[in-house]
Parts: C-alpha cells; sequence; structure tokens
C-alpha cells in the first residue's frame, strides 16, 4: 500500500542559506510553498524549492528587507536558517518584527555562535559543559581541544596532549580560541525542534559513526533517555525556537558534555526524518506552526534503530542554469529490500 500524497499548504516557507541542503529543502517543500535563498546563483539545494531568490550577502544592509520582501510575495509564514551565519540577524529582524523568523532571542543566537559563550551559559543554566577555559587561564584536565570560539564544520580543531602542545595550537590557531578538556567518550547529537514558546516539542539523539567536514554522514538513532532528557532541558533552558542540534559527549572521568549547540537543523537531517512517526516530522511540524497551529510536545516519541548513511549528489543545468530533468541513472529509484 503506498502512502498518501503529502499535503502542500497555502503557507510559504523561506529558507535560507540554503547551499547543498538539498534534503532540507525538498522535504519542506512536500509540505509548502518553499523559497530557497542563497547569494550564490548556482547552490544546489535551490532547485529542489518552488522559487529560487538570489539575496545579497548577510552583512549587506539589503539582506532583511530582501528577505521581507519575498516573505510578503510569497506569504511566508517562517522564515528558516540553514547556516549559523544569518542567525543573529534573523534573530534581531524578528525582535523588530520585520520577519517571521523561527529562530531563538538574539542573546540565545549571539551566546550559541560563540562556544566560550555557550559554556558560561550552560554553566549558569546548571547544564553539563567540558572543563573549558581561555588561553593563559589555568588547564584542570590533559589532553585538550584547541578550538576556535566562533569555528564551524569543524575547522581548526586541535588536539593537544600537553601544556607545551596546548600552547603552541593557541598560537597557531589564527583566530580567538578556547581551551576544553578532550573527551574520551563517544560523542551524540541530539536533534530538537521548539515551538514559538520556547517548549520542547521531540528531542531525537543519535550516535555520530562517521563525520566530515563538520557534517555527520553514518549515524543510528537510539532512544537513550538520559540523552533525550538533556536536549530538551538545553533548548528549553536556552528558550531556542525551531530546529536545534546539541552535540555532547560521554566522557568516562566527568560524564556527559555538551560540546556545541547550533540554533538550526544539524548536519545529518535524515536522521529525524527517518526517526519521526509519520506527520510528526520537523518539516512538517514547522509547517503546522507558520499556519498558526500549536503543537503538542511528544518529547521522545519516535522510532529508534535506524541508521542512515549518506553520499554526495548533483544535477545537470542547461545554458540557462535551468535544470535539464536528466540523470545518470533511470530514476527507479533504490533497488526492492531483499
Ligand atoms: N572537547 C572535545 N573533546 C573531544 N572532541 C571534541 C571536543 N570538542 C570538539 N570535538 C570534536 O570536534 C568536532 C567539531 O567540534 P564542534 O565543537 O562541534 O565545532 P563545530 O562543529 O562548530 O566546528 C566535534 O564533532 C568533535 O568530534
Ligand atoms: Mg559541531
Amino acid at each position: 500500500m503506498s502512502a498518501a500524497a503529502p499535503v502542500k499548504h497555502d503557507v510559504g516557507i523561506l529558507l535560507t542559506g540554503v547551499g547543498k541542503r538539498y534534503d532540507i529543502v525538498s522535504a519542506f517543500a512536500q509540505h509548502a510553498r518553499v523559497v530557497a535563498a542563497d547569494p550564490n546563483p548556482l547552490a544546489p539545494a535551490q532547485y529542489a524549492a518552488d522559487v529560487r531568490a538570489t539575496v545579497p550577502r548577510i552583512e549587506d544592509p539589503d539582506y532583511v528587507p530582501a528577505l521581507a520582501a519575498l516573505c510578503a510575495e510569497h506569504r511566508v509564514g517562517a522564515v528558516v536558517p540553514l547556516t549559523d551565519l544569518d542567525i543573529e540577524v534573523l534573530a534581531r529582524a524578528r525582535e523588530q518584527d520585520r520577519l517571521p523568523a523561527l529562530v531563538p532571542g538574539s542573546d540565545t543566537a549571539r551566546a550559541t555562535f560563540d562556544k566560550y559563550e555557550a559554556h558560561l551559559l550552560l554553566q549558569r543554566l546548571g547544564l553539563p559543559s567540558p572543563p573549558t577555559v581561555l588561553p593563559g587561564e589555568p588547564v584542570s584536565y590533559y589532553p585538550v581541544i584547541v578550538k576556535p570560539r566562533r569555528g564551524s564544520g569543524a575547522r581548526s580543531i586541535m588536539h593537544a596532549k600537553d601544556a607545551r602542545a596546548a600552547e603552541f595550537f593557541v598560537d597557531y590557531v589564527d583566530e580567538p580560541v578556547m581551551v576544553q578538556k578532550a573527551m574520551d567518550g563517544p560523542e551524540f547529537s541530539i536533534d530538537c525542534l521548539s515551538d514559538l514558546d520556547g517548549r520542547c516539542l521531540n528531542a531525537i539523539p543519535r550516535t555520530m559513526i562517521e563525520s566530515r567536514g563538520g557534517e555527520s554522514i553514518k549515524g543510528t538513532v537510539i532512544a537513550d533517555a538520559e540523552l533525550i532528557d538533556l536536549g530538551r532541558r538545553v533548548v528549553e533552558g536556552l528558550a531556542v525556537r525551531g530546529p536545534c542540534t546539541v552535540q555532547v559527549f560521554r566522557d568516562s572521568q566527568v560524564g556527559l558534555g555538551i560540546t556545541d549547540v547550533n540554533t538550526r537543523f544539524g548536519g545529518a537531517f535524515p536522521a529525524p526524518m527517518y526517526a519521526a512517526r509519520p506527520g510528526h516530522t520537523y518539516p512538517e511540524l514547522i509547517v503546522r506552526m507558520a499556519m498558526g497551529e500549536r503543537i503538542e510536545p511528544h518529547v521522545g516519541d519516535f522510532r529508534s534503530g535506524i541508521t542512515f548513511t549518506r553520499y554526495y549528489w548533483q544535477l545537470e543545468l542547461d545554458e540557462r542554469l535551468e535544470p535539464t530533468g536528466r540523470d545518470i541513472v533511470s530514476p527507479a529509484g533504490p533497488p526492492p529490500p531483499r
């Protein structure tokens, strides 16, 4: 029996910085009119959208006005950023009633963009963060990770076995860094979704079997009650709105420690998609919230044991940069299960 075709609602969703994230754009496009914005006219993920929009760069004063014009034209109910780069700009625009952005307050956006600020904030909230200091302050644990305060995509992450190596990397990495206990246990991500009032709707943990350039490319969804509860406490403590991915290690000495909080869809979007109950995928819940519906929290209600493994794909474009619709294999879909 085939599932009923998804209902495409009469509401717009504006996704910013879509880049290569074709899976996210196409998941939203099943349920709403999707406007994909990116400064790069060749951003592949825009081809999964109903409307492709090349917009000014984030620093440009015309960025927010350009997004606001798209919102008015396409009756957008939610603006959802797909990168870290414009979350704070969107948060301020939300506070000024200029955009219906599904992002936390600008204070939370700013604090989570700076990993040292995030560490201090987590500590204030009584949430577990690994021992972390700034360069020059005394270090209580070795080995340590020297990492940029405003890094992303696993850029310049340096493992230092002792004080000498740490000092070297602090000097070597050409941007503000922090020095954090190297966590020895397994790493997890918890993909969370919160409503407009900051209530956690769901928190779905997964293992990090393999990552590349900050993107998790293999992992398994797990029903770990401690991680589900931690995800909920983080997003409710930080008053997050919309999607948020919490990265955490389970260390043999200090136990759980949160190493990264990204108030956007994480690098492994398929995991919570596969795990969600029918009708409860994050894109569907966001589309319903964009139409003004209130969603009941259902934290911990998902299917575990599902593994994802990801790969690259591409599109052929003609001289006008329109997709030709051709592909290098027949569109027969995956082979049937054996
Ligand atoms: N304290 C730590 N201990 C061990 N590994 C770490 C630690 N901090 C970061 N890492 C490793 O580096 C990767 C990237 O670090 P992260 O803090 O997530 O920064 P970003 O994703 O913003 O670049 C993590 O996924 C993890 O594998
Ligand atoms: Mg990270």
